[in-house]
């Protein structure tokens, strides 16, 4: 009942906001092509089809809005002046209230606020769909935030992403670009990082890692998370007071470097992606600050990490060499690279990949350097592999959103920012040192245990591969043997066959010729003797 409420809700807001109108009606079964005729007659909106889906989220909450930014992260999918309405799109959520925040801090930690707190801000610092984040100090002094999972949000998402399906299955069926737009994989894949998103000893366990990833280091600063005081729904964590990286005014004020601010921005990207494999995969702005100490050599924290990536070992080294053969412009190795990543399939024509990858990326390249978009090309780089019958691959999506969000950022802060003056060399020592006996050698000892462990039964298997590849060999005249075989029964059984036939004609035609000694005429054979005979003839022909 409510989930029906609930689908008329979304109906309503799509034809308030003439969304009909995205809908091809040729394509449509007659039934809801009259319908969408029928929708003609509403009243008309003017807007631009960005603006009307944009105001269509955010009719319909948190859920929805979230979803809208997800697309908006995804120019490979989305046309651009759709990306640009939903780039605006905000969860104004009002913040659940004070008491629920108690209880539930209470029910999970099992103590009163007053027990666990020498002080607890009951505004919240901040207000999401999801949680909500409030100030407060431990009792040995130490500032801290506390984030709370917004209570009954789960049962929404639930019901919402179940509606989402339903959207996204009409989509896929019946909208113009809907096979090509993949949105029920978008959903789905919605679905999972929403729910990552609730489970908030996951994101303590993400961010103890970040931590621990980048210790002493002067690019990124990770809040400590305090364990004592985290579960799945609370989680409590040092409490950072850096610069909002949006705020220019206040990064000039402090005469933070710019230039060096935007490029760590990008060396942490490539540190996170290909030395670490862990990163960072929601590096929007709002997580994104800049500390206020030693703003020369600035450094960011990031908070929120709910959402991170990894690679596997083949993805990241062909993604190295894959951007290193863009910036050669070697399309015929980007072609090649992508056959060997198992990214597009075998036989795909390499002649014609590698042509339409040339034919993308000129045009890029045409630019100078510091204009060209670095997210832009590996975007345009995996849609053409797409026409090749690229799959979709989560992690790689990932990556190319983040790269896209850190490269936007870092022109925010210095436009002049030549990402690929950072990555070049970042890559180029990278691949370099992947081969290097020092890693060679971390790989062994990561490795060795497990060699170590089988290093005893090493001689007798080796011994064993060794006897079957003799035993193989030792095989193959038996093979020969074999075969020949087959070849002679198969010869010998249709020499049987012609015996056996003979032998029945004779059978038959002596059993005839006797019939008349027998006393009994032809025509007096019942007919069922008949048949007995010919299935008893077959069956023999056929033993
Ligand atoms: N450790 C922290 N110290 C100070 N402020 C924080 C901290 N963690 C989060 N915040 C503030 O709370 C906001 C929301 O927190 P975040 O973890 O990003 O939640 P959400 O998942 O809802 O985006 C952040 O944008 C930031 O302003
Ligand atoms: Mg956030």
């Amino acid at each position: 009942m409510v989930a029906l409420f609930r689908f008329l809700r979304i109906l309503t807001a799509a034809l308030r906001y003439r969304l009909d109108a995205l809908l091809p009606h040729h394509k449509l079964p007659w039934g809801l092509s009259v319908l969408l005729k029928l929708c003609a007659l509403l009243p008309n909106n003017t807007q631009s089809r960005g603006e009307r889906l944009r105001h269509f989220f955010e009719d319909l909450g948190p859920v929805f809005i979230k979803f809208g930014q997800l697309l908006s992260t995804r120019p490979d999918l989305i046309p651009p002046d759709i990306i640009e309405e939903l780039d605006h799109l905000q969860d104004n959520v009002a913040p659940f209230d004070e008491t629920q925040s108690r209880q539930l801090i209470e029910q999970a930690l099992g103590s009163s606020v007053e027990e666990l707190f020498a002080d607890f801000e009951t505004t919240p610092l901040a207000s999401a769909s999801v949680a909500q984040v409030h100030a407060a100090t431990l009792k040995d002094g130490k500032a801290v935030v506390v984030k709370v999972i917004r209570p009954g949000i789960e049962h929404t998402i639930e019901k919402d992403i179940a509606l989402l399906m339903v959207l996204a299955r009409l989509v896929q069926r019946f909208a113009l670009d809907g096979q090509r737009l993949r949105p029920v994989e978008v959903v789905e894949e919605y679905e999972h990082t929403i729910f990552d998103e609730l489970n908030l000893q996951r994101e303590a366990a993400n961010a103890s890692q970040l931590r621990r990833n980048f210790a002493n280091s002067p690019l990124l600063y990770v809040p400590e998370v305090h364990w004592d005081y985290t579960r799945s729904n609370v989680m409590v964590m040092e409490r950072i007071y850096g610069v909002p990286v949006t705020d220019m005014d206040a990064l000039a004020e402090q005469d933070t470097n710019m230039k060096l601010l935007a490029e760590r921005g990008v060396e942490i990207f490539f540190q996170q992606v290909f030395d670490h494999n862990f990163f960072h995969a929601d590096m929007h702005p709002g997580n994104i600050f800049v500390s206020h100490e030693h703003p020369q050599s600035p450094q960011y924290i990031a908070v929120d990490m709910a959402i991170v990536g990894s690679l596997t070992q083949a993805d990241q080294y062909y993604m190295a060499r894959n951007l290193l053969a863009i910036f050669r412009r070697d399309y015929r190795l980007v072609a090649e690279l992508h056959v060997q990543s198992g990214w597009v399939p075998e036989d795909t024509p390499i002649h014609d990949f590698e042509a339409a990858i040339r034919t993308v990326c000129e045009p890029i390249f045409e630019k100078p350097l510091k204009e060209i978009s670095f997210g832009q090309i590996v975007i345009t780089l995996f849609q053409t592999a797409r026409r090749f019958n690229m799959e979709v691959q989560p992690q790689l999506v990932l990556l190319q959103k983040t790269l896209l969000n850190i490269e936007g950022l870092g022109r925010q802060l210095y436009p002049d920012l030549d990402l690929w003056q950072t990555a070049h060399p970042f890559l180029e020592r990278w691949i370099k040192d992947r081969f290097h006996p020092r890693n060679l050698w971390q790989q062994m000892k990561r490795y060795g245990p497990e060699l170590m462990e089988q290093a005893p039964q090493m001689p007798h298997k080796i011994a064993g591969a060794l006897d079957q590849l003799q035993q193989l060999g030792d095989l193959a005249p038996q093979l020969q043997q074999a075969a020949e075989m087959i070849n002679e029964q198969k010869a010998g059984a249709s020499k049987t066959r012609r015996r056996l036939l003979i032998t029945t004609l004779a059978i038959a035609a002596a059993a005839i010729t006797a019939l008349p000694a027998t006393g009994i005429a032809l025509n007096e054979v019942p007919l069922h003797s008949w048949a007995l005979v010919a299935i008893g003839g077959w069956a023999w022909f056929n033993r």
